[in-house]
């Protein structure tokens, strides 16, 4: 019915993928008590996935081809078609491929971080956006191709309200909150992250997350850690001379020693030639069971009130 109709060859963690990942890992955490709920959603998760995919995807060769003459014979739309090529093989990796964000911002809604005229865009392209994985592209671009890319981001553009994907419940951003910063609680968010300078440093500071990555990215950050992660906060781990195994954030490496935190806060600081090992981790920091020690309704609080952080 959907995914037949057009062959999609967009990756699957493009924001459709994401939005279904969401559903399956929700769905398993709900259980079988809320099964009417549940069709519904992946229901609704479906047909997001045919919207996202009709406006860009050509639906025969028909409309293709027609595409491509339009696209010869008047410049603008031509410069469309490159500018997409562009996107697609530059930015949708960070930005999803219809530009509705993922492990970047979503570059189709109303909010711009940086501005939204065209020579605010292309000061970003141009410039990257430092401490960030939005690297300065205007060494790899002339002016003319980020032109042409703005072009096409604008032409993604969607009305205010318009959106792709909701979370299975509203939360609760008090409680959710209180949540993250309880020290008693079961998840202890704030012993690695801060919000406001409160918490620890472990893993990224979550200020403006809600402007910088998509929801779909926040809530898969929480349910499935280890699937994306920030080399910048990649965890290693060391068997010292002594046969101790230590892991932590890699704070800084050189060629010859590693500096190292340890989620209690301690700081380590190696020679490597003293190390009896030493490799990075494919797991995350952040702890993998958050779907099984959150109630559904605890896990969209925390949501809700990320989602705050603007
Ligand atoms: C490796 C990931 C990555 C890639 C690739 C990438 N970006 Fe970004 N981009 C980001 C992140 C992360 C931010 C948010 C930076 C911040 O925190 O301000 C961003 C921000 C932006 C912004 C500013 C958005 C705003 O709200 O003001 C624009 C515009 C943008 N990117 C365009 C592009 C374009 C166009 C390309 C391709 C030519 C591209 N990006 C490639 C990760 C990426
Ligand atoms: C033991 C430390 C630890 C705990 C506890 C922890 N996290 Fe994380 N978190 C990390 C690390 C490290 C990363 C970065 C690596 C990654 O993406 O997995 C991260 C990444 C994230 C991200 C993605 C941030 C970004 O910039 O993309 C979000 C969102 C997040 N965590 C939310 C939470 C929430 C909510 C909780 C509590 C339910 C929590 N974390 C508990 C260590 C932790």
């Amino acid at each position: 019915m959907k995914t037949t109709a057009s062959p999609d060859l967009r990756p699957r963690w493009g924001p459709a993928g994401l939005g279904l990942v969401g559903c399956v890992v929700v769905a398993a955490i709900a259980g079988p008590a809320a099964p009417p709920a549940l069709a519904q959603d992946s229901e609704r998760a479906a047909s997001k996935h045919e919207q996202l995919d009709s406006p860009d995807e050509p639906q025969s060769n028909e409309e293709s081809s027609a595409q491509q003459a339009t696209a010869l014979q008047v410049p603008e739309s031509l410069a469309l078609v490159e500018g997409k090529a562009l996107f697609r093989g530059l930015c949708s990796g960070c930005h999803g491929g219809a530009g509705r964000g993922g492990k970047g911002p979503d570059l189709t809604d109303e909010r711009w971080i940086h501005g939204n005229t065209d020579s605010d865009i292309a000061k970003v392209i141009r410039n990257g956006v430092p401490r960030t994985t939005m690297k300065k592209l205007g060494e790899s671009l002339s002016e003319e191709q980020i032109a042409k890319v703005i072009a096409y981001v604008r032409s993604m553009a969607r009305g205010p309200g318009e959106s792709d994907w909701e979370p299975y419940l509203t939360g609760d951003p008090k409680l959710g909150e209180r949540l993250f910063f309880d020290p008693k609680g079961k998840t202890l968010c704030a012993n690695c992250h801060s919000v406001n300078r409160k918490g620890g440093r472990i893993g990224p500071v979550l200020d403006r997350i809600a402007s910088r990555r998509s929801p779909q990215y926040i809530m898969e950050s929480i349910l499935q850690p280890s699937k994306d992660i920030d080399p910048q906060y990649e965890a290693v781990q060391v068997v010292t001379a002594a046969g101790r195994v230590i892991k932590g954030l890699r704070v800084n490496e050189t060629n010859f020693s590693l500096q190292l935190r340890e989620e209690n806060g301690r700081f380590h600081s190696f020679a490597k030639r003293d190390l009896e090992e030493f490799r990075v981790l494919e797991t995350s920091l952040m702890p993998e069971n958050h779907a099984e020690q959150l109630t559904v309704e605890q896990l969209h609080d925390l949501f809700a009130f990320l989602m705050t952080l603007e």
